[in-house]
């Protein structure tokens, strides 16, 4: 890892943890993953041969970070998609400073709504840290989009287990998907497809 990102990733931790302390307004917020969350993924997507990345939930980009270093190392690249103004800035600031801009693009959109447009089987691994009230509606997008043999990892499955329930019984009631709860961070949702 650069000197130049590593202090970045401090610097947006630093960063996540001063401001949501001072303010419950949820969207201004940053929400971000937890350190040891950033290595899991970097880990998975490094495993995987992962090339093709949808994230689900910029915020100001910390998580993309982790993500965009781990596929630029095996030749991919990650989307990531983010509805709110202010933290499209934020995510656009922090990707210039990261020398990761090349391989991230950020969608400013609703993520329902980019998903529903979206080629299925177009992702290897999909990170889904959004509104959680609206997760078991994507579903059907979620599914879709995953490649066979895809993974599907989901943040504050522990947090928020109880936000999280519908999604869960949806995936766990799906022949074609293989899932376990990762305890790390605010606890990982891992969803496998099956490979045919
Ligand atoms: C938990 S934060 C993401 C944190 C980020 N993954 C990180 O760890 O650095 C969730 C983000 O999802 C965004 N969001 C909420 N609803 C959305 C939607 N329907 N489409 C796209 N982004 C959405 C919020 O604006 C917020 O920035």
């Amino acid at each position: 890892m650069s000197d130049l990102l590593e202090t970045l990733k401090r610097e947006l931790e630093r960063f996540g943890v001063e401001n949501d302390a001072t303010t419950d307004e949820r969207p201004r917020r940053m929400l971000n993953i937890t350190r040891d969350t950033g290595e899991f993924l970097s880990v998975l997507v490094r495993a995987t041969f992962a090339t093709r990345i949808l994230e689900i939930g910029t915020s100001n980009g910390y998580s993309t970070l982790w993500l965009a270093e781990a596929a630029r190392a095996i030749g991919g690249a990650v989307t990531t998609i983010e509805s709110a103004d202010d933290k499209v800035r934020l995510a656009l600031a922090t990707f210039a400073r990261s020398g990761l801009a090349p391989f991230i693009t950020l969608i400013h959109d609703d993520a329902g709504r980019y998903m529903l447009r979206g080629d299925a089987g177009a992702y290897d691994v999909i990170f889904l840290d959004s509104e959680r009230s609206e997760y078991a509606g994507w579903w059907p997008q979620l599914r879709g989009l995953l490649r066979p043999g895809g993974l599907l990892v989901v943040d504050n499955a522990s947090s928020h287990a109880d936000q999280m329930a519908s999604l869960v019984a949806l995936v766990n009631a799906d022949a074609a998907f293989t899932s376990c709860l990762v305890s790390v961070g605010k606890g990982e949702f891992l969803a496998v497809k099956s490979p045919t």
